[in-house]
Protein backbone atom coordinates (compact mmCIF):
# COMPACT_ATOMS: atom_id res chain seq x y z
CA UNK A 1 0.00 0.00 0.00
CA UNK A 2 1.34 3.19 -0.89
CA UNK A 3 0.15 6.14 0.93
CA UNK A 4 0.12 9.79 -0.28
CA UNK A 5 -0.77 13.12 1.14
CA UNK A 6 -2.62 15.95 -0.13
CA UNK A 7 -1.89 19.33 1.42
CA UNK A 8 -5.16 22.20 1.00
CA UNK A 9 -4.03 25.27 1.53
CA UNK A 10 -7.05 27.67 2.46
CA UNK A 11 -7.95 30.71 3.40
CA UNK A 12 -11.94 31.32 4.71
CA UNK A 13 -13.51 28.57 2.71
CA UNK A 14 -15.06 25.54 4.30
CA UNK A 15 -17.52 24.36 1.71
CA UNK A 16 -15.55 22.74 -1.10
CA UNK A 17 -12.41 21.56 1.53
CA UNK A 18 -15.44 20.07 3.35
CA UNK A 19 -16.58 18.38 0.05
CA UNK A 20 -13.20 17.00 -1.17
CA UNK A 21 -12.23 15.47 1.88
CA UNK A 22 -15.51 13.92 2.04
CA UNK A 23 -15.49 12.85 -1.37
CA UNK A 24 -11.64 10.99 -0.80
CA UNK A 25 -12.93 9.70 2.51
CA UNK A 26 -15.71 7.47 0.78
CA UNK A 27 -13.33 6.72 -2.16
CA UNK A 28 -10.57 4.95 -0.21
CA UNK A 29 -8.08 3.26 -2.25
CA UNK A 30 -7.76 2.84 -5.19
CA UNK A 31 -5.42 0.49 -7.77
CA UNK A 32 -3.23 1.93 -9.48
CA UNK A 33 -1.72 0.45 -12.71
CA UNK A 34 1.03 -1.62 -11.80
CA UNK A 35 -2.06 -3.25 -9.57
CA UNK A 36 -0.11 -1.76 -6.24
CA UNK A 37 -3.06 0.26 -4.13
CA UNK A 38 -2.96 3.62 -3.12
CA UNK A 39 -4.53 5.30 -0.33
CA UNK A 40 -5.02 9.37 0.46
CA UNK A 41 -4.50 11.30 3.47
CA UNK A 42 -5.91 15.12 3.30
CA UNK A 43 -4.85 17.73 5.30
CA UNK A 44 -5.24 21.31 5.70
CA UNK A 45 -1.60 23.21 5.84
CA UNK A 46 -0.79 25.58 8.69
CA UNK A 47 1.32 28.31 8.19
CA UNK A 48 4.24 28.26 10.06
CA UNK A 49 8.49 29.15 10.25
CA UNK A 50 10.11 26.91 7.81
CA UNK A 51 13.72 26.32 7.38
CA UNK A 52 14.53 26.04 3.17
CA UNK A 53 15.90 22.43 3.91
CA UNK A 54 12.74 20.64 5.72
CA UNK A 55 11.39 17.88 3.54
CA UNK A 56 7.67 18.87 3.22
CA UNK A 57 4.97 16.04 4.03
CA UNK A 58 3.35 16.82 1.37
CA UNK A 59 3.07 15.08 -2.43
CA UNK A 60 0.41 17.41 -3.71
CA UNK A 61 -0.54 20.84 -2.86
CA UNK A 62 -4.14 22.52 -4.03
CA UNK A 63 -3.47 26.04 -3.54
CA UNK A 64 -6.38 28.82 -3.05
CA UNK A 65 -4.36 31.23 -0.19
CA UNK A 66 -0.81 32.61 -2.38
CA UNK A 67 -2.44 34.49 -4.41
CA UNK A 68 -2.53 37.22 -1.30
CA UNK A 69 -0.76 35.62 1.91
CA UNK A 70 2.91 35.59 0.79
CA UNK A 71 3.94 33.23 3.48
CA UNK A 72 2.90 30.19 2.05
CA UNK A 73 3.24 31.50 -1.65
CA UNK A 74 7.01 31.61 -0.73
CA UNK A 75 6.57 27.87 1.40
CA UNK A 76 4.86 26.72 -2.28
CA UNK A 77 8.09 28.11 -4.48
CA UNK A 78 10.35 26.41 -1.47
CA UNK A 79 8.85 23.13 -2.33
CA UNK A 80 8.43 23.12 -5.99
CA UNK A 81 12.13 24.06 -6.27
CA UNK A 82 13.86 21.47 -4.24
CA UNK A 83 10.96 19.11 -2.82
CA UNK A 84 9.09 18.04 -6.56
CA UNK A 85 5.94 18.41 -4.72
CA UNK A 86 2.97 18.49 -7.53
CA UNK A 87 0.98 22.23 -7.05
CA UNK A 88 -2.30 22.90 -8.56
CA UNK A 89 -1.14 25.84 -9.38
CA UNK A 90 2.71 26.48 -9.50
CA UNK A 91 3.38 29.89 -8.10
CA UNK A 92 6.24 30.27 -10.98
CA UNK A 93 3.70 30.73 -13.44
CA UNK A 94 0.78 32.14 -11.76
CA UNK A 95 2.24 35.04 -9.34
CA UNK A 96 4.60 35.92 -12.28
CA UNK A 97 2.13 35.97 -15.16
CA UNK A 98 -0.50 38.24 -14.47
CA UNK A 99 -3.16 39.13 -17.38
CA UNK A 100 -0.68 41.02 -19.19
CA UNK A 101 1.72 38.69 -19.73
CA UNK A 102 -1.23 35.98 -20.60
CA UNK A 103 -2.47 38.78 -23.12
CA UNK A 104 0.51 38.80 -24.44
CA UNK A 105 1.28 35.24 -25.22
CA UNK A 106 -2.53 34.81 -26.06
CA UNK A 107 -1.74 37.21 -28.62
CA UNK A 108 1.31 35.87 -30.14
CA UNK A 109 -0.44 32.55 -30.58
CA UNK A 110 -2.41 34.72 -32.77
CA UNK A 111 -6.14 34.22 -30.37
CA UNK A 112 -8.64 37.00 -30.75
CA UNK A 113 -7.53 38.99 -27.91
CA UNK A 114 -9.60 42.60 -28.29
CA UNK A 115 -7.28 45.73 -28.99
CA UNK A 116 -5.01 46.56 -25.81
CA UNK A 117 -2.92 49.22 -24.65
CA UNK A 118 -0.78 50.02 -21.52
CA UNK A 119 -0.73 53.30 -20.17
CA UNK A 120 2.06 54.79 -17.71
CA UNK A 121 0.45 55.26 -14.23
CA UNK A 122 -1.57 58.10 -13.46
CA UNK A 123 -0.10 59.19 -10.27
CA UNK A 124 3.90 59.24 -9.82
CA UNK A 125 5.02 55.99 -8.39
CA UNK A 126 6.51 56.41 -4.86
CA UNK A 127 10.09 56.10 -5.37
CA UNK A 128 12.86 58.76 -4.98
CA UNK A 129 14.14 58.70 -8.14
CA UNK A 130 10.69 58.49 -10.38
CA UNK A 131 10.45 62.79 -10.86
CA UNK A 132 14.27 62.72 -12.33
CA UNK A 133 13.49 59.83 -14.35
CA UNK A 134 9.69 60.81 -15.53
CA UNK A 135 11.19 64.30 -16.61
CA UNK A 136 13.73 62.68 -18.36
CA UNK A 137 12.49 60.00 -20.28
CA UNK A 138 8.37 59.72 -19.73
CA UNK A 139 7.34 60.90 -23.12
CA UNK A 140 3.84 62.99 -22.80
CA UNK A 141 0.99 61.41 -24.41
CA UNK A 142 -2.65 61.99 -25.23
CA UNK A 143 -5.10 59.62 -23.63
CA UNK A 144 -8.52 60.98 -25.81
CA UNK A 145 -6.20 60.16 -29.02
CA UNK A 146 -5.49 56.66 -27.88
CA UNK A 147 -9.14 55.84 -26.89
CA UNK A 148 -10.68 57.14 -30.21
CA UNK A 149 -7.74 54.99 -32.02
CA UNK A 150 -9.33 52.35 -29.82
CA UNK A 151 -13.02 53.41 -30.14
CA UNK A 152 -16.10 53.52 -27.42
CA UNK A 153 -16.82 51.71 -25.92
CA UNK A 154 -14.06 50.85 -24.38
CA UNK A 155 -12.59 48.83 -20.85
CA UNK A 156 -9.96 50.43 -18.53
CA UNK A 157 -8.28 47.87 -16.07
CA UNK A 158 -5.65 46.91 -14.07
CA UNK A 159 -2.51 45.14 -15.87
CA UNK A 160 -2.92 42.36 -13.27
CA UNK A 161 -6.89 42.65 -12.72
CA UNK A 162 -9.08 40.50 -10.69
CA UNK A 163 -12.43 40.02 -8.99
CA UNK A 164 -13.34 43.23 -11.05
CA UNK A 165 -11.50 45.00 -9.23
CA UNK A 166 -10.64 49.00 -10.81
CA UNK A 167 -12.49 47.95 -13.85
CA UNK A 168 -14.85 50.69 -15.60
CA UNK A 169 -16.61 50.64 -18.97
CA UNK A 170 -15.92 53.71 -20.60
CA UNK A 171 -18.73 55.61 -23.17
CA UNK A 172 -16.51 58.24 -23.76
CA UNK A 173 -13.67 60.72 -23.32
CA UNK A 174 -15.27 62.25 -19.75
CA UNK A 175 -15.64 59.14 -18.34
CA UNK A 176 -12.20 58.17 -20.02
CA UNK A 177 -10.16 60.65 -17.57
CA UNK A 178 -12.57 60.05 -14.43
CA UNK A 179 -11.86 56.68 -14.72
CA UNK A 180 -7.94 57.39 -15.33
CA UNK A 181 -7.68 59.89 -12.87
CA UNK A 182 -9.05 57.36 -10.12
CA UNK A 183 -6.67 54.68 -11.17
CA UNK A 184 -3.89 56.10 -9.11
CA UNK A 185 -0.87 53.99 -8.40
CA UNK A 186 -3.21 51.17 -10.68
CA UNK A 187 -1.22 50.29 -14.05
CA UNK A 188 -3.98 50.31 -16.59
CA UNK A 189 -4.81 49.17 -19.78
CA UNK A 190 -7.51 50.14 -21.94
CA UNK A 191 -9.33 47.64 -24.40
CA UNK A 192 -11.82 47.78 -27.02
CA UNK A 193 -15.42 46.51 -25.65
CA UNK A 194 -16.44 43.13 -27.14
CA UNK A 195 -19.93 43.66 -27.88
CA UNK A 196 -20.61 39.33 -27.18
CA UNK A 197 -23.82 37.47 -27.51
CA UNK A 198 -22.83 35.28 -25.05
CA UNK A 199 -20.31 35.47 -22.04
CA UNK A 200 -18.82 31.75 -22.09
CA UNK A 201 -16.21 31.14 -18.75
CA UNK A 202 -15.00 28.14 -18.47
CA UNK A 203 -13.49 26.53 -15.50
CA UNK A 204 -10.38 24.06 -15.75
CA UNK A 205 -9.04 21.23 -13.57
CA UNK A 206 -6.14 19.05 -15.71
CA UNK A 207 -7.70 17.82 -18.29
CA UNK A 208 -11.57 18.24 -17.93
CA UNK A 209 -13.15 21.46 -18.65
CA UNK A 210 -16.21 22.37 -17.88
CA UNK A 211 -18.12 25.47 -20.37
CA UNK A 212 -20.16 27.50 -18.49
CA UNK A 213 -22.72 30.10 -19.60
CA UNK A 214 -22.00 33.40 -17.31
CA UNK A 215 -23.81 36.25 -16.29
CA UNK A 216 -21.63 38.85 -15.07
CA UNK A 217 -23.85 41.86 -14.35
CA UNK A 218 -26.00 38.79 -12.28
CA UNK A 219 -25.72 38.69 -8.48
CA UNK A 220 -23.21 36.14 -7.73
CA UNK A 221 -24.94 33.01 -7.22
CA UNK A 222 -26.79 33.37 -10.28
CA UNK A 223 -24.05 34.05 -12.34
CA UNK A 224 -23.40 30.70 -13.75
CA UNK A 225 -26.17 29.98 -15.77
CA UNK A 226 -27.41 26.12 -16.06
CA UNK A 227 -27.85 25.73 -19.56
CA UNK A 228 -26.16 22.96 -21.74
CA UNK A 229 -26.42 24.64 -25.51
CA UNK A 230 -25.41 28.25 -25.31
CA UNK A 231 -23.33 27.58 -28.09
CA UNK A 232 -22.93 26.31 -31.10
CA UNK A 233 -20.82 22.84 -31.05
CA UNK A 234 -17.79 24.74 -32.98
CA UNK A 235 -17.96 27.61 -30.50
CA UNK A 236 -17.71 25.43 -27.54
CA UNK A 237 -14.86 22.97 -28.69
CA UNK A 238 -13.00 26.41 -29.35
CA UNK A 239 -13.75 27.14 -25.82
CA UNK A 240 -12.62 24.39 -24.54
CA UNK A 241 -9.25 24.75 -26.85
CA UNK A 242 -8.34 28.05 -25.74
CA UNK A 243 -8.83 27.16 -21.74
CA UNK A 244 -7.28 24.18 -22.21
CA UNK A 245 -4.10 25.83 -24.40
CA UNK A 246 -4.08 29.04 -22.02
CA UNK A 247 -3.88 26.45 -19.23
CA UNK A 248 -0.57 24.38 -20.67
CA UNK A 249 1.33 26.89 -22.03
CA UNK A 250 1.28 28.42 -18.22
CA UNK A 251 1.06 25.06 -17.09
CA UNK A 252 -1.84 25.79 -14.99
CA UNK A 253 -3.61 23.17 -13.63
CA UNK A 254 -6.78 24.52 -12.32
CA UNK A 255 -7.92 27.86 -13.60
CA UNK A 256 -10.74 29.39 -15.08
CA UNK A 257 -10.87 31.10 -18.29
CA UNK A 258 -13.47 34.03 -20.16
CA UNK A 259 -14.24 34.40 -23.07
CA UNK A 260 -16.64 36.56 -25.38
CA UNK A 261 -18.61 35.51 -28.10
CA UNK A 262 -19.98 37.27 -31.05
CA UNK A 263 -21.43 35.66 -33.97
CA UNK A 264 -18.98 32.86 -34.04
CA UNK A 265 -15.74 33.97 -33.03
CA UNK A 266 -14.34 33.61 -29.90
CA UNK A 267 -12.73 36.73 -27.91
CA UNK A 268 -10.73 35.71 -24.56
CA UNK A 269 -10.45 38.56 -22.20
CA UNK A 270 -9.38 37.25 -18.98
CA UNK A 271 -7.64 33.70 -18.40
CA UNK A 272 -5.00 34.59 -15.68
CA UNK A 273 -7.05 33.07 -12.77
CA UNK A 274 -5.20 30.46 -11.25
CA UNK A 275 -6.95 28.84 -8.34
CA UNK A 276 -10.50 30.28 -8.91
CA UNK A 277 -13.71 30.58 -6.90
CA UNK A 278 -15.19 26.99 -6.04
CA UNK A 279 -17.48 27.79 -3.26
CA UNK A 280 -21.04 25.89 -3.63
CA UNK A 281 -22.57 29.45 -3.90
CA UNK A 282 -21.43 30.17 -6.93
CA UNK A 283 -21.03 26.91 -8.79
CA UNK A 284 -24.29 24.95 -7.27
CA UNK A 285 -25.23 22.90 -10.05
CA UNK A 286 -21.61 22.47 -11.36
CA UNK A 287 -20.34 22.15 -7.75
CA UNK A 288 -20.53 18.15 -7.88
CA UNK A 289 -18.23 17.68 -11.14
CA UNK A 290 -15.96 20.62 -10.11
CA UNK A 291 -15.24 18.13 -6.89
CA UNK A 292 -15.13 14.92 -9.13
CA UNK A 293 -12.81 16.35 -11.16
CA UNK A 294 -10.57 17.67 -8.77
CA UNK A 295 -10.07 14.15 -6.56
CA UNK A 296 -9.33 12.62 -10.29
CA UNK A 297 -6.81 14.97 -11.09
CA UNK A 298 -5.25 14.76 -7.78
CA UNK A 299 -5.79 10.83 -7.56
CA UNK A 300 -4.87 10.42 -11.59
CA UNK A 301 -1.24 13.08 -10.70
CA UNK A 302 -0.25 11.02 -7.62
CA UNK A 303 -0.93 7.29 -8.72
CA UNK A 304 0.59 7.40 -12.29
CA UNK A 305 3.46 9.56 -10.73
CA UNK A 306 2.90 12.87 -12.54
CA UNK A 307 5.75 14.82 -12.30
CA UNK A 308 5.40 18.74 -11.86
CA UNK A 309 7.84 20.30 -14.24
CA UNK A 310 8.35 24.33 -13.86
CA UNK A 311 10.04 24.87 -17.34
CA UNK A 312 7.86 26.49 -19.54
CA UNK A 313 8.95 25.37 -22.92
CA UNK A 314 7.26 27.85 -24.65
CA UNK A 315 8.84 27.27 -27.94
CA UNK A 316 6.94 24.35 -29.08
CA UNK A 317 3.63 26.94 -29.12
CA UNK A 318 5.72 29.82 -30.95
CA UNK A 319 6.19 27.58 -33.53
CA UNK A 320 3.27 27.01 -35.18
CA UNK A 321 2.19 30.49 -34.29
CA UNK A 322 4.89 31.30 -36.77
CA UNK A 323 3.86 28.99 -39.47
CA UNK A 324 2.61 31.06 -42.00
CA UNK A 325 0.61 28.31 -44.38
CA UNK A 326 -1.71 27.34 -41.25
CA UNK A 327 -5.10 28.92 -40.73
CA UNK A 328 -6.01 29.68 -37.34
CA UNK A 329 -8.24 26.38 -37.02
CA UNK A 330 -5.23 24.73 -37.67
CA UNK A 331 -3.62 26.46 -35.32
CA UNK A 332 -6.09 26.15 -32.56
CA UNK A 333 -5.69 22.43 -33.62
CA UNK A 334 -2.21 22.03 -33.11
CA UNK A 335 -2.25 23.66 -29.79
CA UNK A 336 -4.85 21.68 -28.53
CA UNK A 337 -2.51 18.75 -29.32
CA UNK A 338 0.03 20.11 -27.51
CA UNK A 339 -2.06 21.08 -24.32
CA UNK A 340 -3.97 17.18 -24.54
CA UNK A 341 -0.30 16.02 -24.64
CA UNK A 342 0.66 18.15 -21.67
CA UNK A 343 -2.56 16.99 -19.53
CA UNK A 344 -2.02 13.81 -20.82
CA UNK A 345 -5.95 13.99 -21.88
CA UNK A 346 -6.43 10.49 -23.29
CA UNK A 347 -4.49 8.55 -20.41
CA UNK A 348 -6.43 10.48 -18.05
CA UNK A 349 -9.98 9.53 -19.08
CA UNK A 350 -8.72 6.19 -19.55
CA UNK A 351 -7.61 6.26 -16.38
CA UNK A 352 -10.49 7.38 -14.57
CA UNK A 353 -12.92 4.89 -16.61
CA UNK A 354 -10.89 2.01 -15.40
CA UNK A 355 -9.20 2.79 -11.54
CA UNK A 356 -11.82 5.25 -10.75
CA UNK A 357 -14.74 3.63 -12.00
CA UNK A 358 -17.67 3.95 -8.76
CA UNK A 359 -16.67 7.22 -8.16
CA UNK A 360 -19.54 9.04 -10.02
CA UNK A 361 -21.79 6.88 -8.11
CA UNK A 362 -20.26 7.73 -4.60
CA UNK A 363 -20.44 11.48 -5.04
CA UNK A 364 -24.35 11.11 -6.54
CA UNK A 365 -25.31 9.09 -3.10
CA UNK A 366 -23.30 11.89 -1.55
CA UNK A 367 -25.02 14.67 -2.86
CA UNK A 368 -28.58 13.11 -2.61
CA UNK A 369 -27.71 12.08 1.12
CA UNK A 370 -28.25 14.22 4.21
CA UNK A 371 -24.21 14.79 4.96
CA UNK A 372 -24.69 16.80 1.59
CA UNK A 373 -27.42 18.59 2.70
CA UNK A 374 -25.77 19.55 5.84
CA UNK A 375 -22.84 20.97 4.25
CA UNK A 376 -25.22 23.21 2.05
CA UNK A 377 -27.06 24.65 5.15
CA UNK A 378 -23.90 24.93 6.95
CA UNK A 379 -22.70 26.85 3.67
CA UNK A 380 -25.40 29.56 3.14
CA UNK A 381 -25.52 30.20 7.26
CA UNK A 382 -21.69 31.12 6.50
CA UNK A 383 -22.52 33.06 3.55
CA UNK A 384 -26.22 35.20 3.49
CA UNK A 385 -27.18 37.10 6.49
CA UNK A 386 -30.22 35.55 8.87
CA UNK A 387 -33.11 36.58 6.82
CA UNK A 388 -31.86 35.28 3.64
CA UNK A 389 -30.82 31.87 4.45
CA UNK A 390 -34.52 30.26 3.65
CA UNK A 391 -34.34 31.98 0.27
CA UNK A 392 -30.63 30.80 -0.70
CA UNK A 393 -31.26 26.84 0.88
CA UNK A 394 -34.00 26.61 -1.33
CA UNK A 395 -32.09 27.97 -4.00
CA UNK A 396 -29.09 25.71 -3.82
CA UNK A 397 -31.60 22.80 -2.83
CA UNK A 398 -33.37 23.23 -6.57
CA UNK A 399 -30.23 23.61 -8.38
CA UNK A 400 -28.65 20.03 -6.85
CA UNK A 401 -31.88 18.46 -7.12
CA UNK A 402 -31.73 18.93 -10.76
CA UNK A 403 -27.77 18.02 -10.82
CA UNK A 404 -28.74 14.50 -8.98
CA UNK A 405 -32.05 14.13 -11.55
CA UNK A 406 -29.75 14.71 -14.53
CA UNK A 407 -26.58 12.88 -13.42
CA UNK A 408 -29.07 9.77 -12.67
CA UNK A 409 -30.22 9.75 -15.85
CA UNK A 410 -26.67 10.29 -17.49
CA UNK A 411 -25.54 6.96 -15.00
CA UNK A 412 -28.61 5.17 -16.10
CA UNK A 413 -27.58 5.27 -19.54
CA UNK A 414 -24.01 4.87 -19.24
N1 LIG B 1 -13.01 43.81 -23.69
C1 LIG B 1 -14.15 43.62 -23.01
N2 LIG B 1 -15.34 43.61 -23.65
C2 LIG B 1 -16.50 43.42 -22.97
N3 LIG B 1 -16.57 43.25 -21.64
C3 LIG B 1 -15.42 43.27 -20.93
C4 LIG B 1 -14.16 43.44 -21.58
N4 LIG B 1 -13.20 43.40 -20.62
C5 LIG B 1 -13.84 43.22 -19.45
N5 LIG B 1 -15.18 43.16 -19.63
C6 LIG B 1 -16.20 42.99 -18.56
O1 LIG B 1 -15.62 43.35 -17.32
C7 LIG B 1 -15.53 42.21 -16.47
C8 LIG B 1 -14.23 42.25 -15.67
O2 LIG B 1 -13.13 42.29 -16.55
P1 LIG B 1 -11.98 41.18 -16.47
O3 LIG B 1 -11.00 41.42 -17.56
O4 LIG B 1 -12.61 39.84 -16.43
O5 LIG B 1 -11.29 41.55 -15.07
P2 LIG B 1 -11.08 40.70 -13.73
O6 LIG B 1 -9.76 40.05 -13.90
O7 LIG B 1 -11.10 41.72 -12.65
O8 LIG B 1 -12.19 39.68 -13.65
C9 LIG B 1 -15.66 41.02 -17.39
O9 LIG B 1 -16.18 39.91 -16.72
C10 LIG B 1 -16.61 41.54 -18.45
O10 LIG B 1 -17.94 41.50 -17.97
MG1 LIG C 1 -12.77 38.30 -15.07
Amino acid sequence: MTRHTIGLLLGTEEDWPTAFEEIMRRLGPVEGPDGGSHAFDVERITIEPFSLRDRPRYELVIDRLAYWYYVPREWLKKVAMMDDVYLLNSPFTFQSMEKHAAYCAMLRLGLKVPETVLVPYKNPVDNARYAYTAARYNQPFDLDAIAERIGYPLFMKPYDGGAWRGVSRINGPAELHAAYDASGEMLMHLQKAVDYDVFARSLSIGAETMVMKFQPDQPMHLRYAVDHNFLSPEGGEEVVTIGRLVNAFFKWEFNSCETLVKGGEVYPIDYANACPDVALTSLHYYFPWAMKALVRWCVFALVTGRRANIDMETDRYFAIAAETGMSYAEKLAAYRALADAYFETERYHDFCATRLPRLDQIVLDWVTGPDFDQLLVRTVQSVYPAHEHDKFIAHLRGLLHLWVRDESARLAVA
